[in-house]
């Protein structure tokens, strides 16, 4: 049976950064490269977000806006009714993006030269916004058996012990795919509540934790954890709606979010954009059917790649991602380099993201991009296969 995620859609020269600019950003000639790298999805965004962004263009008056009751409500009724979570309207603030505001929050909780912990192989962004504001990243290093990441408690106590102020925590994780369990949150915000350490949770990936696996919000746990804690959400990554740019943190510590707000209008950011509203707003009011629909076909696609890892590529090795659409792909066993790695990949018309970008704990492993259409991921395996086997 096909679906609408079927369809293949022509992104070339769509502005597109997966698709446009993999010259100009990886410096590489892309005429025919298959792009499995930037996390976003070659699928439309829901139809109900797409009619009304619709609607809302063709009112045609675009001056400022702001969020409404139905916004709020939509959020709060998202994490419900999702997640059985029980936000409070008065602890959602609205950023142009997840990065931007985990940027401000570092700027505002730590200064020059503060220790920063993120757990590696990681979001390589997450380093980049620590060091440009002159931080400095402290890993833990997750431990991996087998194909199975967890986290080294012993050791994030020592960073902990050695005077980092704060940490981003990846959850779910990308790009392993772990969906922490209630266990795992809960071992780490009591570390980080006995330390004194903030804790910035980005949950961007929390809405796509594949079936058998559930995502565990840190707002679940206990309100006396709550004082050091900020949790990063968006529709993003869940409606493809990446560039339209908008995030809700959520910061039950009023004090601390009130600190927050005066700084996103201390930089102009307390004025929003009209379409990003409309979307997320139409998003979470109406596409969870939509969702349910799409984590069954990128599941799908999860599979389609074990197996095709499984007998056509055996000395590759993969687990499915407990959530989101990233497949971490272990390459060790061709035992070349990560530049060898690439030159093959890329010779054969692939380019998936290089796991040496997510920290030394990611060489000899590629991330791949299964938010396409299954006949992409078809030519994608093809091209995987004959660059790997000699
Ligand atoms: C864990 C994580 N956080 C944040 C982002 C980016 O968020 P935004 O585009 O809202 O800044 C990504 C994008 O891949 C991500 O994987």
């Amino acid at each position: 049976m096909t679906t609408s995620f079927d369809h293949v859609y022509d992104r070339r020269q769509s502005g597109s950064l997966k698709w446009d600019f993999m010259e100009q950003k990886l410096g590489l000639k892309a005429n025919d490269l298959l792009p499995m790298w930037v996390s976003d999805y070659d699928f439309q965004a829901p139809p109900a977000v797409l009619e009304a962004l619709n609607k809302r263009v063709m009112h045609g008056i675009f001056g400022y806006a702001e969020r409404n009751d139905d916004y709020y409500q939509a959020i709060t009724d998202w994490y419900h009714n999702q997640h059985s979570i029980s936000l409070r309207r008065e602890w959602i603030t609205t950023v142009h993006g997840v990065l931007p505001g985990l940027s401000m929050l570092i700027q505002m909780l730590t200064e020059a030269g503060d220790g920063i912990v993120m757990q590696t192989p990681g979001y390589g962004s997450f380093r980049k916004i620590s060091e440009f504001n002159e931080r400095t990243i402290i890993e833990n290093p997750l431990l991996e058996s087998d194909g199975h990441y967890s986290m080294d408690l012993a050791h994030l106590e020592r960073c902990f012990q050695s005077g980092a102020k704060a940490m981003i925590f990846c959850n779910p994780h990308n790009p392993v795919g772990r969906a922490w369990s209630k266990d795992e949150i809960k071992d780490v915000a009591a570390l980080c509540g006995q330390y004194g350490v903030w804790l910035l949770s980005d949950e961007i990936w929390g809405d796509l934790a594949m079936p058998g696996h559930m995502y565990c919000s840190v707002l679940s746990l206990p309100e006396e954890l709550h004082k050091q804690l900020v949790v990063a959400t968006a529709p993003s990554k869940t409606f493809g709606l990446s560039s339209v740019r908008i995030s809700n943190f959520m910061i039950p510590n009023a004090e601390l979010r009130e600190q927050f707000v005066r700084r996103l209008d201390a930089h102009g950011m307390d004025v929003y954009n009209s379409l990003a509203i409309c979307a997320a707003t139409a998003a979470y009011q109406t596409s969870a059917g939509w969702l349910l629909e799409l984590k069954g076909y990128l599941h799908d696609n999860i599979n389609y790649l074990a197996d095709f890892i499984a007998t056509e590529l055996p000395t590759l090795a993969f687990h499915a991602p407990e959530a989101g659409y990233l497949a971490w792909v272990d390459c060790r066993q061709l035992a070349i380099t990560d530049k060898e790695l690439e030159q093959k990949l890329v010779t054969a018309g692939i380019m998936p993201s290089l796991g040496i970008a997510f920290g030394e704990a990611g060489s000899g492993y590629i991330r791949l991009n299964l938010g396409c259409p299954k006949a992409t991921l078809v030519e994608a395996c093809q091209r995987l296969k004959n660059a790997l086997v000699a």
